[in-house]
Formats: structure tokens, C-alpha cells, sequence
């Protein structure tokens, strides 16, 4: 005889590897059913997880059987469900998108838009709704890593821009509008005036999240971004070289002072992998973003290699997960995006930017 409160104690007491640490499959389980000798478990997680459902569903059943070898079929059906999450009071929401997720790093050059590019692609590889803003005025480089370095976006009301679409996701970028020597010779209250202009006015489609790469650097740009933009939560990007580290704890300080929540960090180039013999060496020492993240007691999201292939799809428009989502890199990169997600999913949720309200909203311009 099946015990259907046994079984789902059991369930619900069971880690499952291909769950993020920061979720309890326990929160999660929307309905569970014994009819004879069949289980069926309805489960609605909080972050999008195309990438681990059948693993999951597997794990499940397993530990099922194992106990229950009488059972004859074992139905698991997961699907994932993405809420929005408060933001700081005194920031206007953006009304069709749910989350905006801010990529830092303290210092350029260690991997920060090649890690928003394939992250953003990798949320939607794991079957969320991604745009991407390149808010990097002085150096964008979203356009050429999404391979539509001439794309222009039209405006058909004139007030208001079309995000521009690639590899299934939505871009919009100061690249696309103004040429760079235009953008240098800017000074820091025009930037962020620009920018935050490029964020009212685009009409994005419904987003469950808007990845921002932000300008590298702790200055005056990126902590009034961080003030303007209605950000949810951040991610730092390091290298494991000491000195990357340092500036990546004055990210970490940075978003403390303006009360946005870091998710975690993302160590880059953590090893080099040859392209030839496929060794891999931790040239720039090990452990840096483990040193962090214990440090500021905050999670390592995960660790990608430097690994030539990384740059040349980026170079050629088709960033790891666009070219292959299936690649090693490229699940390196969707279970990162889970963690992030997943470790998102532990904030408090913004009810006034409830699923079904944001369906029937309509988008209005800014003044
Ligand atoms: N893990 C990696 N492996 C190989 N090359 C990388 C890796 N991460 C970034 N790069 C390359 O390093 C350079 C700097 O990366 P980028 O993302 O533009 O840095 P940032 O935005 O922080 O200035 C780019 O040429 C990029 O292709
Ligand atoms: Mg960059």
C-alpha cells in the first residue's frame, strides 16, 4: 500500500542534486497524488529550469521507487514559475519586467559583458523571457558579442525605441544609437542621464529579466545607475587575480551602500583550458572567488575556464550558449544562471508587480 504523506516526507526531506542550494524542493511541491499504484507529484519552481526538469523528475522517482518498488508509475511534472522581487522603494518599477539583475565588476577587462551576454542567453536557454542592456556608455560591446553590430532600432512613434532581438533574447545598447567618440566625450551626469532615458523609453516585450552590464568601476556612473535604475539584485564578476579581487569588494561596498541585494559572484578565466591538449592551469592563482564570497559571506554562482573558444564566439556574434547551449561552457553557464535565479527566488516578492497585472498593463513612455 502507497502512503501518500509518507512519500511526500520522504520527498520533501531528500536533497536533489540538481537543485540549487538555495531552494527546498519541500516550498515548491503544488500537489501530490496516490491513486493505487501510481504517484503523481505537480512541482512549480520559482526560477526557470529547462535544464535540470527531467534530471530532477528523475532524482524524484528514484528515491520514490527505491523505498516503494511496488510503485507502478511515477509521474513528475515540473514547471517553473518566475515572480517579481522587490526593488528599493522610491524607484518607478519597469511595468513589463519583472527583475532586473545588475552585472558589476570593480575593474574592466575581467569578463563582464562576456558573462552578461551568455548569462542572459542562458536564462533563456532555461526557458526564461531575457533582454539585455548594455549599459556600458564607454565601452559597449553587446552588439558585436550578439553578432548585430549594425542593427539600428526603429521607433515607430517617435518617443519611444524597439529593442533589437538575437539569439532569442531582447538587446538594447548605446552602441545602437550613438557612436562611441560621441559617448566618450560625455561627462558622468550625461551618461547616466542617457542611460536612464534608454531604459524608460525602449518598449521592452514582457521580461522576467532585464540583465544590465554596467560600466566596470565603483565611480559616480555606476552608483547612480544603480540609484535610477530599479534594480533588483547584482552580480559580481572577478577574476581570481588579487587585484581584480580588491576592486570586486568595492563592488560588493558599492551596492551595500545603495541596499541592492549581491546574488552572488561569478568567477571568469578561474583556469586556462589549452586549446590544444585541453589542460587546464590556474594561472592566475586559485580560490578567488571562493575568497570572496566567504569574505562577504555571499555565494560562488560558479567558475568559467579561459578557454580561447569563449572569445572567438563572442568575436563572431554566437556567444557559447547561442552556438551550442549544450556545450560544457554553456551548462556552466545555465547552472549559474539557476543559482543566481534560484538564490533571487529567496527575496521578498513585489506584489504590485503581480504575473496577471503585468499582462494588462500598458507601457507608458516616460515625461
Ligand atoms: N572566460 C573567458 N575566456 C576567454 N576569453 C574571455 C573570457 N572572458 C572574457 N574573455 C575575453 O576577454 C576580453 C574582455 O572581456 P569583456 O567581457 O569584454 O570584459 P569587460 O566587459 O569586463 O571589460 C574579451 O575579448 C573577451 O572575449
Ligand atoms: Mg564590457
Amino acid at each position: 500500500m502507497l502512503d501518500e504523506q509518507a512519500i511526500l516526507d520522504l520527498v520533501k526531506s531528500t536533497d536533489f542534486e540538481s537543485l540549487p542550494e538555495a531552494v527546498e524542493l519541500a516550498d515548491f511541491i503544488k500537489d501530490s497524488r496516490v491513486n493505487g499504484d501510481h504517484v503523481t507529484l505537480q512541482i512549480m519552481l520559482p526560477f526557470p529550469c529547462d535544464g535540470v526538469k527531467l534530471a530532477l523528475a528523475d532524482e524524484i522517482e528514484a528515491v520514490i521507487r527505491k523505498d516503494w518498488p511496488q510503485t507502478n508509475k511515477i509521474a513528475v511534472e515540473i514547471k517553473s514559475h518566475v515572480a517579481a522581487y522587490e526593488t528599493k522603494a522610491g524607484v518607478p518599477p519597469l511595468a513589463k519586467i519583472k527583475n532586473v539583475i545588475a552585472v558589476a565588476s570593480g575593474k574592466g577587462g575581467v569578463g563582464k559583458s562576456t558573462t552578461s551576454v551568455n548569462l542572459a542567453l542562458a536564462l533563456a536557454a532555461e526557458g526564461a523571457k531575457v533582454g539585455i542592456l548594455d549599459a556600458d556608455i564607454y565601452g559597449p560591446s553587446v552588439p558585436i558579442m550578439l553578432g548585430i553590430p549594425d542593427a539600428r532600432p526603429v521607433s515607430e512613434d517617435k518617443k519611444t525605441i524597439l529593442p533589437l532581438e538575437a539569439h532569442n533574447i531582447q538587446a538594447m545598447s548605446i552602441g545602437f544609437l550613438v557612436d562611441e567618440k560621441q559617448a566618450m566625450v560625455w561627462r558622468g551626469p550625461m551618461a547616466s542621464s542617457a542611460l536612464q532615458q534608454i531604459v524608460r523609453d525602449t518598449r521592452w516585450g514582457e521580461l522576467d529579466y532585464l540583465i544590465v552590464d554596467l560600466p566596470p568601476g565603483t565611480g559616480d556612473i555606476q552608483l547612480t545607475l544603480s540609484q535610477k535604475i530599479p534594480v533588483t539584485a547584482a552580480v559580481i564578476v572577478t577574476t581570481p587575480q588579487d587585484l581584480a579581487l580588491a576592486d570586486a569588494k568595492k563592488a560588493v561596498t558599492m551596492f551595500e551602500k545603495v541596499k541592492i541585494p549581491v546574488m552572488g559572484v561569478v568567477e571568469n578565466m578561474s583556469t586556462h583550458i589549452c586549446s590544444n591538449c585541453g589542460h587546464q592551469e590556474a594561472i592566475f592563482g586559485e580560490g578567488g572567488g571562493n575568497i570572496l564570497s566567504e569574505d562577504y559571506d555571499m555565494p560562488l554562482l560558479g567558475q568559467l575556464p579561459l578557454a580561447m573558444s569563449i572569445r572567438q564566439q563572442l568575436d563572431e556574434g554566437k556567444p557559447a550558449v547561442a552556438d551550442d547551449p549544450n556545450s560544457k561552457i554553456s551548462l556552466t553557464y545555465r547552472e549559474i544562471a539557476r543559482n543566481l535565479t534560484a538564490n533571487l527566488s529567496q527575496l521578498g516578492k513585489d506584489y504590485s508587480k503581480g504575473a496577471d497585472s503585468i499582462a494588462i498593463k500598458t507601457w507608458s513612455p516616460s515625461e
